[in-house]
Parts: structure tokens; C-alpha cells; sequence
């Protein structure tokens, strides 16, 4: 099924100068970018995106480490998004990822970890309504 899902470049791979890299990636791949925007996130917004992860030993590292600079957010739609989209990106440990995915490519450690990608389409819709308006989004 066309899947629409959440996917953030972490601080990390901003830093780095990757963003059109990891953009490749998407749409070599035949994923849409259909939304999109960068952003330097507050504590606030950061620690709401990541709420199920509140009571985690790591919420405040992870809070830290996405408020450290800029991220860039987008939506991403094709046949079977989601998981296509987790495909790409590797283990969340870079060092448990695959060869030749984004994490294994650009990533250094578990938190600065190059991108975010949702873990279902439940959680999908969730995260993208909470970076995004309907009119912000622009499916093709
Ligand atoms: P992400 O997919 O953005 O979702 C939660 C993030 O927490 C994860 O990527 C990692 O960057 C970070 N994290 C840090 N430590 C852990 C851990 N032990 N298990 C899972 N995620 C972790």
C-alpha cells in the first residue's frame, strides 16, 4: 500500500553537510519527499516527539542531543514507506547496521545516530501530524 512516513536528519548528519545525500538515498529508492522543513527544536518539542521514551535511562541525552542544532523533517510516500524507510536507514546502533545503509554510512553512535525514521504506520501518523499541517503536505 502507498504509506506516507516521518523522517528527521538528525543534528549529526546536518552538521556533516549530508542532507542532499540522504535525500538521494529517498528518491533513488522511489521514495516522495512530499513535505518538508528544517527547524532547530526546543526541548519541549523534542521531548514531545519522543514522549513513549520518557521513563528511558537515555530521554535526556536524546532531548540534548536533538536540541544541538538544526534538523531537517520531511514526509516520505510510496509503496510501503515505513518499512522501506527503516530499510534504508539501518539499526538505530550504527554499528549493528548494515552496509550501505544511511546509518552505517553517516552515522557515529546510538544517539547521533544521522536520521529518525517512524517504527509503524500508527506511529507515522501520529509524527507527521506532529510537524506538520494538512496543507503543509503536498502528495504527487
Ligand atoms: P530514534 O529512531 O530517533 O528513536 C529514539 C532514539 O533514541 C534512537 O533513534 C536513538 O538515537 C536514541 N537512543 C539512545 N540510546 C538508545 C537505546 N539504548 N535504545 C534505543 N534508542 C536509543
Amino acid at each position: 500500500a502507498i504509506e506516507r512516513t516521518l523522517s528527521i536528519i538528525k543534528p549529526d548528519a546536518v552538521a556533516k553537510n549530508v542532507i542532499g545525500q540522504i535525500y538521494s538515498r529517498f528518491e533513488n529508492a522511489g521514495l516522495k519527499i512530499v513535505a518538508a522543513k528544517m527547524l532547530h527544536l526546543s526541548k519541549e518539542k523534542a521531548g514531545g516527539f519522543y514522549a513513549e521514551h520518557k521513563e528511558r535511562p537515555f530521554f535526556a541525552d536524546l532531548v540534548g542531543f536533538m536540541t544541538s542544532g538544526p534538523v531537517v523533517v520531511q514526509v516520505l510516500e510510496g509503496e510501503n514507506a515505513v518499512a522501506l524507510n527503516r530499510e534504508l536507514m539501518g539499526a538505530t546502533n550504527p554499528k549493528e547496521a548494515d552496509a550501505g545503509t544511511i546509518r552505517a554510512d553517516f552515522a557515529e553512535s546510538i544517539d547521533a545516530n544521522a536520521v529518525h525514521g517512524s517504527d509503524s504506520t500508527t506511529s507515522a501518523a501520529r509524527e507527521v501530524a506532529y510537524f506538520f499541517a494538512e496543507d503543509e503536505i503536498c502528495p504527487r
